[in-house]
């Protein structure tokens, strides 16, 4: 009450009568009440740490638009691997940089046993054998021409792809992965993974889907850092979904279930909190988001200029997907989490 408080009219109710003596802010008063009913938490369990590799030795290449993120040669990639197992992060993820000479039309090298991508899991998995693996059996590092799929007089041919990406996978196990993580959005690839895991022993080796993998603007960073953002012509729009749809992203959940996925992946992640929401709801399986590079370059540049503190939106974003679901999330600010996370 001050000189300028107004008399009250008849009529105006005061706040007791107008919540009915319910006091939500009670709860919120201290400290040790808010931990008390805090109904989702981030623990280092959540995270999987997505690396970038090459060939070399001794190489930490910065990535411009991922400030903190490097390609790395097989030999560092190791020692971040071992940096995680300590940290208590549970898995990693690894993307290729390949070569130019080594990329053609129909990304055939994603079937050479020695290619980076199996080189570095042999040697992550031989060096720490506690963490796991989950390479992405798609072509798009591969090809020339930065699609996830062979492309035949301008289309992306389904079947072709598919029946290449499942003989990938079957490598990558045999390198030694753990999860078979198909980021290709091609029709019936999870059953032939699956098929093809099977046939040839590899029946512990799970399939997480990125069941709803979405055309979007955020993956810019991740294409110049596996080298395919000058040789991609056109967009991904007859694979990947249409960011309007949330019902059709049901549909691709529930088909790859079918086929045998163990876990489904929304990808981008903080734009898509409503469809990770419906899948748990719908389907009640272990379900991931991928924050991906777009998303880390936002939260990187707007705390780089000093307009948001960096590690709590760091937190609060990734908190958000645990809100909405999540088993865990992909994020290249992993290990900082961690760190975060311990201290
Ligand atoms: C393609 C693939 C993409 C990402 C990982 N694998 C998208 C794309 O290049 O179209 C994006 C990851 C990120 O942006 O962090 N199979």
């Amino acid at each position: 009450m001050n000189k300028f408080t107004p008399a009250k009219p008849a009529g105006i109710r005061d706040v007791d009568q107008i919540t009915g003596g319910r006091r939500l802010r009670r709860m919120r008063k201290a400290d040790w009440s808010r931990r008390l009913v805090q109904e989702t938490r981030l623990t280092v369990d959540d995270l999987i740490w997505p690396i970038f590799v090459m060939e070399g030795k001794d190489l930490r290449q910065p990535i411009e638009a991922m400030p903190g993120v490097f390609r790395l040669s097989v030999d560092q990639a190791v020692k971040e691997a071992e940096r995680a197992a300590r940290l208590g992060i549970p898995a990693i993820a690894t993307f290729p940089n390949v070569e130019l000479s080594l990329r053609d039309e129909d990304g055939s090298h994603i079937l050479d046993p020695d290619n980076i991508i199996n080189k570095a899991t042999r040697a992550i998995k031989e060096a720490v054998p506690e963490i796991g693996i989950i390479t992405d059996a798609a072509l798009d590092p591969f090809t020339s021409h930065g699609h996830d799929g062979i492309l035949r007089d301008g289309i992306i041919v389904n079947d072709e792809t598919v029946e290449q990406v499942a003989a990938a996978a079957v490598l990558q196990a045999a390198a030694g992965a753990d999860i078979i993580a198909p980021s290709d959005m091609m029709d019936g690839r999870i059953g032939a993974i699956r098929d093809a895991l099977d046939a040839n022993g590899f029946q512990d080796v799970a399939i997480m889907s990125y069941a709803t993998k979405f055309a979007s603007a955020f993956y810019g960073p991740y294409r110049d850092a596996i080298g395919t953002a000058g040789l991609l012509k056109g967009d991904k729009k007859t694979y990947y979904l249409d960011h309007a749809n949330a019902d059709e992203a049901i549909r691709e959940a529930e088909q790859d279930l079918a086929e045998g996925a163990d876990m489904l992946m929304v990808k981008p992640g903080l734009p898509y909190l409503d469809i990770i929401r419906r899948l748990k709801d719908e389907f009640a399986v272990p379900t991931f988001a991928y924050q991906v590079s777009g998303e880390y370059a936002m939260i990187r540049a707007a705390a780089a200029k000093g307009w948001i503190d960096g590690d709590k939106a760091i937190l609060e974003s990734l908190l958000a997907f645990k809100r909405a679901g999540c088993d865990g999330i992909l994020t290249y600010f992993a290990p900082q989490v961690a760190e975060m996370l311990k201290a």
